[in-house]
């Protein structure tokens, strides 16, 4: 399988790559397949509800273009959303959003998201427990 235009476009002009100075949660997260690295920069802010929502998020990869495309992919989709809604982004729907990703490329997605929802338990003061999807990608193979 080929990468799509639009991960091509993701990876070449990553969107929303750097760092948050002052961020109100940061999220490091390490790739157990491959040993590559993601860190997610968090800004919490409030909707019209009062909720609290993704003000502003950034990334900075160390892994290859599928994961700096994914990473770039979340932070499009993450932006504006409730914490809640923010951690249920799944690695499926990265992957969909990207025109899709080879399967052996699947794992690099997981990355963004688990980067996320470890900063956001590191904004809420909560302990990082890994979702079921990255325990599942342990256990495959490059
Ligand atoms: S994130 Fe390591 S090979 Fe893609």
């Amino acid at each position: 399988m080929q990468y799509s235009d639009i991960l091509m476009d993701h990876f070449k002009n990553p969107r929303n790559q750097g760092e948050i100075k002052n961020a109100d949660g940061i999220g490091e997260v390490g790739n157990p397949v491959c040993g590559d690295m993601m860190k997610i920069y968090l800004k919490v802010g409030k909707n019209n509800y009062g909720q609290e929502i993704v003000e502003d998020i950034k990334f900075q990869t160390l892994g290859c273009g599928a994961a700096i495309a994914s990473s770039s992919m979340l932070t499009e989709m993450a932006k504006g959303l409730t914490l809640d809604e923010a951690k249920k982004i799944t690695r499926q729907q990265i992957a969909d959003k990207l025109g899709g990703l080879p399967k052996e490329k699947i794992h690099c997605s997981v990355l963004a998201g688990e980067g996320l929802k470890k900063a956001i338990a590191d904004y809420r003061g909560e302990i990082f427990k890994e979702s079921a999807e990255a325990k599942d990608v342990e256990n495959a193979h490059c």
